[in-house]
């Protein structure tokens, strides 16, 4: 059975990023450090460090922190446009792979070819996920409007699938995927292995705060919502584009359910007064817990190294389950 054997054996995902285990830690900015990137490759993952939007001095630490394993950095693209010599602060420090996401990756992907590391795109939709193949990506992740963070608006269900049959690099599923039936079901969609960020959000190792670790294991994907609100509040100029950031619902987001964006820039002073003080008392009530709809998935606070386990073992069940019983 070609699923249950890509999980351990030698597929071009195993080969390009020298994992054991097909389970990618999402780039979560401010989340997923170096700590928690190098329990996730310790555990024969991959960890990717959340490089975010680009704080030189908070990259700076977390490099620190992955040293003796393989690891990567995930930035978003519009944001390095920016402060593009944070590639190769990364590259340096040794990350074997860079991801992008959510922008052009024209301009840095000679630099990342260059230097001899694996370019992985993360993408919203089919188009993308060709131009990026086209600009040199050697793994795209396939990122459905489910997962956690910034997203586009399809699902990953059907677009994993579409994305496997329209490029030749392997894929990655992200989106919804926290735990070994999701992985599963993306080795059965034909992705190569999956990216999570939901289900290590409340690792040990992870930078989350540990109320918002606590308040994720009792939430559910019902409880979670997409808005532009935190993105203002935050005073990030996101570009133009069907993002949205998913989050847990809190007292903010049912104050400002509904507003159009030009409301909510309309009122930029006063959200960001509001988040800064919720941030400064972590109050989260006001502030986000940045979480997808896997968040039902999410019931313990737990090392890493257990939530990988845990995972394969769940997937090796459930593939076992297609495998064809004696005499059937
Ligand atoms: C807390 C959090 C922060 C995130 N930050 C980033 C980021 O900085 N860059 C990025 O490419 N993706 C980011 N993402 C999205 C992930 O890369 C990934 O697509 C998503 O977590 C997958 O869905 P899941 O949360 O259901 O696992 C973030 C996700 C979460 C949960």
């Amino acid at each position: 059975m070609k699923a249950a054997s890509e999980m351990e054996a030698s597929s071009q995902l195993h080969g390009l990023l020298q994992l054991r285990h097909p389970v990618l830690l999402a780039p979560m900015a401010g989340i997923a450090g170096g700590r928690l990137a190098r329990a996730v490759s310790e555990a024969g993952g991959f960890g990717f460090i959340g490089g975010g939007y680009g704080d030189e001095q908070w990259l700076h630490e977390q490099l620190q922190l992955v040293d003796g394993v393989a690891f990567g950095v995930g930035f978003i693209t519009w944001a390095l446009h920016e402060r593009p010599h944070l590639l190769a602060q990364a590259m340096d420090a040794g990350a074997s792979a860079i991801l992008l996401s959510f922008g052009d990756i024209r301009p840095f992907a000679k630099s990342v070819h260059a230097a001899g590391r694996v370019l992985v795109a993360q993408v919203q939709t089919v188009l993308q996920a060709r131009e990026a193949e086209a600009e040199g990506a050697h793994i795209l992740v396939a990122q459905g409007g489910e997962g956690g963070g910034h997203s586009g608006v399809r699902g990953t269900m059907a677009l994993v699938p579409a994305v496997v049959d329209a490029v030749d690099v392997p894929v990655v599923a992200a989106g919804g995927i926290a735990d070994g039936r999701g992985l599963a079901a993306s080795l059965a969609l034909g992705a190569q292995g999956v990216m999570c960020g939901t289900a290590f959000y409340a690792a040990e190792e992870s930078l989350a705060h540990p109320d918002a670790r606590r308040l994720l294991t009792l939430a559910s994907g019902d409880d979670t919502t997409k808005s532009d609100l935190f993105d203002v509040a935050r005073g990030l100029n996101w570009p133009a584009g069907p993002w949205g950031l998913r989050t847990l619902q809190n007292a903010l987001t049912e104050q400002w359910a509904g507003a159009s964006p030009e409301m909510l820039h309309a009122h930029k002073e006063e959200l960001q007064a509001t988040l800064t003080l919720a941030r400064q008392s972590s109050d989260h009530r006001q502030a986000p817990i940045i979480a997808g709809e896997a968040a039902d998935l999410v019931r313990h606070v737990l090392p890493a190294e257990v939530i990988v386990k845990q995972m394969l073992a769940t997937a090796r069940e459930a593939l076992a389950r297609l495998a064809p019983k004696p005499g059937g």
